[in-house]
């Protein structure tokens, strides 16, 4: 378990009162600190966005908090074991796959998770580049060291795709659909794009490092032109600006009840209901995989993630790779 800070112990008392003042006294008393700790820690705030309010004989109160995806933000109210108990955040990262990568070599403990506001150089499926502007979207990578063989870390993929689609079902209320293997869509348009990496030594999983995306309060207008038409946001769909730091926490309070679920039970929950979310199954699609274009009826997805396609004939296809059209 990761110690709490006096900073984001400060922050949680304050954030329980509710708009309610909390004397210095009481902060000082209870958390074991000195007046001038407390001013020190208060100011710092100010410095992340939040507005405290300081009253003479009354203590503080926190007025309005920043729509940031920070450490101490994220972390209120979080009620997971071990998922976003670490947090390493930075205003502006390259990627935070890179930073995941290093800090996972490193021995962070499970459940580690990078955020960040703005990525330069975000990474996508296939080599391809993922938009990530400032401030209106969650990129974050989570590193997990499941005791799983490397051959079954694709059923995290999926399984972090259902764990972000009821997430936003519950804090939204937008249904979101998967297409095959971890494309999250609203209205046929992606919200959400995710990325499972891999340490392994020999025939043992290091570490998964899995990437989400998620186009949270991106207006129409700052969509690139060649994504415009295929991407959409949880603001467009819901119509209304979204609190990301509530949803990320969200997302790593689903993720992690299904990933207890997967370790103690296999795959069958979170295969279920990826099923149950999959736009594709049932329907004709065109696979572009990396020997060419496979075309024909999904008809589901086996123990280890692998999409099944159809053709005319009736042959049954594995997948393993491929962007889906459908
Ligand atoms: C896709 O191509 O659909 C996957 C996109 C994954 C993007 C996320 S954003 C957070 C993490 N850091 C990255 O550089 N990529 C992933």
């Amino acid at each position: 378990m990761v110690a709490t800070s006096m900073k984001q112990k400060m922050l949680e008392m304050l954030n329980g009162q509710e708009g309610q003042f909390v004397s210095g006294q009481k902060i000082s008393e209870e958390l074991g600190c000195s007046r001038t700790a407390i001013w020190k820690h208060i100011s710092e705030l100010r410095k992340e966005g939040y507005e405290v309010e300081a009253v003479q004989k009354k203590g503080y109160r926190i007025t309005s908090t920043p729509n940031h995806i920070t450490a101490n933000e994220v972390k209120l109210g979080l009620n997971t074991k071990h998922l976003g108990q670490n947090i390493v955040y930075q205003e502006s990262v390259t990627s935070t796959q890179e930073i995941a990568h290093r800090l996972a070599y490193d021995d962070v403990p499970e459940g580690t998770i990078v955020t960040a506001e703005e990525q330069t150089a975000g990474k996508g499926r296939l080599g391809r580049n993922w938009h990530s502007p400032k401030t209106n979207g969650i990129w974050v990578s989570l590193i997990l060291r499941p005791k799983i063989p490397p051959q079954q870390a694709p059923q995290l993929t999926l399984l972090a795709a259902v764990g972000v689609v009821k997430a936003i079902q519950k804090e939204t209320g937008v249904l979101a659909e998967i297409k095959w293997p971890n494309d999250v869509l609203v209205n046929g348009k992606k919200v959400v794009g995710i990325l499972t990496e891999l340490q392994a030594e020999s025939d043992q999983i290091k570490s998964v490092i899995i990437g989400m995306g998620i186009n949270v309060n991106t207006s129409a207008a700052e969509f690139p032109d060649d994504i415009k038409e295929k991407a959409t946001s949880l603001r467009i769909e819901a119509g209304k600006e979204l609190n990301r730091a509530s949803l990320l926490r969200r997302i790593l309070e689903e993720t992690e009840t299904l990933y207890e679920e997967y370790l103690q039970n296999g795959f069958q929950v979170v295969k279920l209901l990826w099923e149950s979310y999959a736009v594709s199954l049932g329907k004709h699609i065109k696979a572009r995989t990396l020997t060419g274009v496979k075309e024909g009826i999904a008809r589901g997805i086996t123990n280890d993630g692998v999409l099944l396609l159809e053709d005319d004939t009736g042959e049954i296809h594995q997948i393993y790779s491929a962007d889906i059209e459908i």
